[in-house]
């Protein structure tokens, strides 16, 4: 039997890819700052990234208005931000590569300077997160996270709802695909985590009840799209915005099983080694691999992520731990990353000074390989 390389092929649904070295999310706070539409600028950043047969999927991007905690982040709930997609996903077919998007609710790691009305920003509890994490407000000034309101249950009907008007929205703009962002501290995992979820409706207690959130986004967007055009993104044993369940492995393995059932295109994983999100490099030393854990669950497609190189990624790959390999950080600073990563050719450093906001400056302006060299 061949053993699977970082560039043989991979059927992901109903699209065959040729390499798997997939571009992971990557919030990049650069659409337009009133209609919060992407621009060209954008459209090109991606175009530069796509690779024919290559995944990409892009960053997240809030179903509804609620779902924002950050400046200039794209969002899929209006007309603009649709037109404005539709020329990212042109940049990305043009090049022969697929596409998805990524669905995103923040819940509480927002400000209310960001929320309709000025309202508090929403959560499955009200549980704020720790005051030693800051935020910063709309205009900039840095604070601590406020406490979240508990949504009602009548009101999570209208959340779950957004997420598959958003669904409908990603397949006006010519998406392949869409991605649940149900990681890193997230709305979605909110719920899942017995730390940020005290409620004693359907939505809270036991492990199935706080999985049923994500259970049902899940089932109206494969509603939308079919669940072979669907992925979902968990990160069990992660920490980012003050999140962490004691005990991952039984909510989790229940959340796998039940995602199971539904036939998805992938699940991704955000490994635990790695928050390289935030200002500085982190890289947690001895903590459990996500993939090594739950792969054995998991019956379909894996992608996962965090701090791999070529050479690991191959490892990871060649020993069936996972299908597909999702890159971040050096994804930004090398926009022909898969074919440095074939030919062996030395990666930009990436200079994360400019990874959130700005222009052309850190997103559309690294080289690709033996350019400065031509020049
Ligand atoms: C600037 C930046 C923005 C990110 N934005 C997102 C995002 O929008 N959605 C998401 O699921 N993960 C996001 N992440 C996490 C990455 O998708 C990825 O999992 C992480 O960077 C680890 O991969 P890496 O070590 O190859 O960078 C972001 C990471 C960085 C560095």
């Amino acid at each position: 039997m061949n053993c699977p390389s970082l560039f043989s092929p991979l059927q992901i649904g109903p699209y065959r890819l040729e390499h798997r070295v997939v571009m992971a999310p990557l919030t990049r706070m650069r659409a337009d700052r009133a209609s919060l539409a992407p621009r060209p600028l954008n459209a090109e950043y991606y175009g530069q990234r796509a690779t024919s047969g290559g995944l990409i999927i892009a960053e997240a991007s809030p179903v509804m208005a609620s779902g924002y905690g950050n400046p200039g982040v794209p969002g899929i709930y209006s007309d603009a931000q649709i037109r404005g997609w539709q020329e990212v996903v042109e940049a990305v077919h043009a090049k022969g590569g697929f596409i998805f998007l990524q669905l995103w609710h923040v819940g509480r790691v927002s400000h209310s300077s960001f929320q309709p009305g000025g309202a508090l920003p929403i959560s499955a509890s009200a549980v704020a997160i720790s005051p030693e994490l800051k935020t910063m407000t709309a205009d900039r000034k840095v604070t601590p996270y406020e406490t979240p309101r508990a949504l009602a249950t009548s009101e999570i009907a209208d959340v779950i709802e957004s997420f598959r008007q958003a669904a409908i929205n990603a397949l006006k703009a010519g998406f392949d695909g869409v991605e649940i962002h149900g990681a890193n501290g997230y709305l979605i995992e909110q719920f899942l985590q017995s730390r940020t979820n005290l409620r004693t409706d359907q939505y809270g207690g036991s492990i199935e009840n706080r999985a049923r959130f994500l259970m049902e986004i899940t089932q109206a967007v494969v509603g939308v799209w079919g669940a072979n055009r669907v992925g979902v993104r968990l990160s069990p044993y992660g920490i980012a915005n003050d999140s962490g369940e004691a005990d991952p492995m039984p909510l989790y393995s229940h959340v796998i099983r039940s995602l199971n059932l539904l036939g998805l295109a992938y699940l991704h994983f955000i490994e635990p080694r790695s928050s390289g999100a935030g200002r500085a490099e982190v890289n947690h030393q001895n903590v459990p691999s996500a993939m090594v854990l739950f792969r054995p669950i998991w019956r379909g497609v894996l992608i996962t992520a965090g701090g791999f190189t070529g050479e690991s990624a191959e490892a990871a790959i060649a020993a069936g731990h996972a299908d597909a390999i999702a890159f971040g950080r050096i994804f930004i600073s090398n926009p022909d990353l898969p074919r440095r990563l074939r030919e062996g050719w030395p990666l930009t450093p990436y200079n994360r000074s400019t990874f959130y906001g700005g222009e052309e400056s850190g997103y559309t302006d690294y080289p690709v390989y033996g350019e400065l060299e031509r020049a």
